[in-house]
């Protein structure tokens, strides 16, 4: 990976977002006794921004696309109100019992409804507005998770994806992953129905914003 930000100025951002409650460090410490990739989680300071940026779009109904063990689905969920609603899907069923154990320990679990299937059944299935979406899933589908989140995205919605410099390599895309990536990126830059925004926060962040006029 091409370092962005030197490791010391990393650490000292990471000490200077607020800390996550113990269940955070607990569920981290389990993902990284017990899955493959523990790496995947979006950890402190994004799991924060993500939820700063639900409090901003007064989110009441969330859908991520990329639960794993369930990090970035709670921090979401504490930034909902009491009767908010967050739709996370996956297909891992390891991951999946890992992050049923932390939400129906938090007091926001009940907020999070899992949908187990490949996320693009799911999305065909939905027909209700969302205020938000994170998309953290299958690196080639991204382009079709945009395609298809835009249509249940409420005007003046926030879409959020994920790994979109993938460690650098969109610069000299050469396999399938970084292709639709690199594809992605494009798509929602020439999109004249959204604003977007590409951050170099960790492994980059897209902003969208879904024009409301
Ligand atoms: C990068 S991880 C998500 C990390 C998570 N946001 C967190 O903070 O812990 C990606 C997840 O997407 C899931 N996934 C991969 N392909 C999928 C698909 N077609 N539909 C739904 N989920 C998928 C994987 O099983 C994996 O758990």
């Amino acid at each position: 990976m091409i370092p962005l930000i030197d490791e010391k100025l990393e650490k000292y951002a990471y000490s200077h977002t607020k800390a996550e409650g113990e269940i955070f460090r607990e569920l981290q410490v389990e993902t990284h006794e017990k899955m493959a990739a523990p790496q995947m989680q979006v950890g402190r300071i994004e799991g924060q921004f993500l939820k700063i940026l639900a409090r901003l779009v007064g989110a009441r109904r969330i859908l991520e696309i990329g639960m794993f063990t369930g990090y970035s689905a709670l921090m979401m969920a504490e930034a909902l109100p009491e009767d908010g609603t967050l739709i996370t899907c996956d297909i891992d069923p390891k991951a999946e019992e890992m992050a049923k154990r932390y939400f129906a320990k938090s007091p926001h679990g009940h907020k999070i409804t899992i949908a187990m299937g490949p996320a693009l059944e799911t999305i065909s299935k939905i027909t209700e507005a969302f205020d938000m979406v994170f998309i953290d899933a299958d690196k080639v589908n991204y382009p079709n998770y945009y395609k298809e989140c835009l249509k249940i995205l409420r005007p003046g919605g926030l879409i959020v994806v994920d790994n979109v410099l993938w460690s650098g390599r969109v610069l000299e895309p050469s396999d399938s992953d970084t292709q639709a990536i690199d594809l992605f990126n494009k798509q929602v830059t020439e999109d004249s129905n959204v604003e977007n925004v590409f951050l170099t926060v960790r492994d980059g962040m897209m902003l969208i914003w879904k024009k409301s006029i």
